[in-house]
């Protein structure tokens, strides 16, 4: 590989609305020495002309940065979405370490691959069906129905609780959530109490803060007016489940949601691979950005000495 040079102390974090989390994490990057920007994916390049940069970011002019933190991938265009995780992907083949990865956020971001890493893991999750038709899904949902079960539909690329709908009757049906084409279908876990759901935090293979949270109705996100609980981490089954979740799809940290069925079975919802913690924060005792800070720049400083060597 070329000599490529990285400035030292200077982290890039990708996000559009640094808002409350980007500043948490800018202050806990710059009091561990770290300089840190906020940067768009929208506005970075590749540059593959044999001089200068393969991978322009704006702020990074002299050399690309220590590390890259992703608060955020941009929607656009199938096109779009595929260049910016070009530029996450290229980073990392240039031994730049970048949190998470293009490849944990591939495979998260889609939660039909995230159900079937899950499934095919051995992990308990709902069942969950992706077809391309309408008249499939439609078709799917009356024999689930039927069989007694409730339905959910989601945005296969959704996030923060937009857009799911809860298909209680074959009346229901006709609200089925859409993707371009594709519907992603997973069956209704009934909680035994009032609507609530677990979201768990792990870094590096460790639970470090986890939450009860009860939604307004069926949907428990913090974004759609969930309130949190905080939750003892000496569940070791919560615990275990989330971090077995997160091996398996390969992500240095991530939000797990959980929920647990009338049988008192713990079930994997989904994974996040850019998760909010503010709601969480609230009632940790933990500071959740300092954890990350850390986490992410031991990996930079662990690649440190390889880049320096590689750049003299
Ligand atoms: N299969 C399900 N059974 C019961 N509730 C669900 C199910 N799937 C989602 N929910 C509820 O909807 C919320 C949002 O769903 P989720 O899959 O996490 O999508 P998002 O990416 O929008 O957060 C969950 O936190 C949970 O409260
Ligand atoms: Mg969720």
């Amino acid at each position: 590989m070329k000599a490529i040079c990285t400035l030292p102390h200077k982290i890039a974090i990708f996000t559009d609305e640094p808002g409350w989390h980007g500043a948490r994490l800018k202050r806990a990057l710059a009091a561990r020495g770290f300089e840190s920007s906020y940067v768009s994916l929208t506005r970075c390049q590749l540059n593959l002309d044999g001089n200068g940069l393969p991978i322009v970011i704006p702020g990074f002019d002299d050399g690309l940065p220590t590390g890259a933190f992703v608060r955020g991938v941009p929607g656009g265009s199938l096109e779009q979405v595929t260049f910016y995780l070009d530029i996450l992907h290229g980073l990392k083949l240039l031994g730049i370490p970048v949190y998470n990865d293009a490849r944990a956020i591939e495979r998260t971001v889609d939660k039909g691959m995230t159900s079937f890493l899950l499934r095919h893991a051995g992990l308990p999750t709902p069942p969950a069906w992706v077809v391309n038709s309408r008249e499939e899904a439609v078709n799917l949902a009356k024999r689930e129905l039927e069989s007694g079960h409730q339905m959910v539909s989601k945005p296969l690329f959704g996030s923060q609780g937009e857009g799911l709908q809860r298909h209680q009757k074959l009346e229901d049906i006709a609200c089925l959530a859409e993707s371009n084409g594709v519907f992603y279908l997973q069956r209704f876990v009934e909680c035994s109490e009032q609507s609530h759901d677990f979201r768990v935090f792990v870094i590096h293979g460790k639970t470090v803060a986890a939450m009860r949270r009860y939604g307004k109705t069926w949907l428990n996100n913090v974004a759609q007016g969930g309130r949190c609980e905080p939750v003892r981490l000496d569940d070791l089954h919560l615990c275990k489940l989330a971090e077995d979740a997160v091996k398996t799809v390969g992500m240095a940290y991530a939000g797990v949601d959980i929920i647990r069925d009338v049988q008192d079975r713990y079930t994997v919802i989904e994974i996040n691979s850019v998760p909010a913690w503010k709601g969480l924060q609230g009632v940790t005792e933990v500071i959740i950005a300092d954890l990350l800070a850390d986490d992410f720049l031991s990996h930079c400083t662990a690649l440190a000495p390889r880049l320096q060597a590689l750049a003299s």
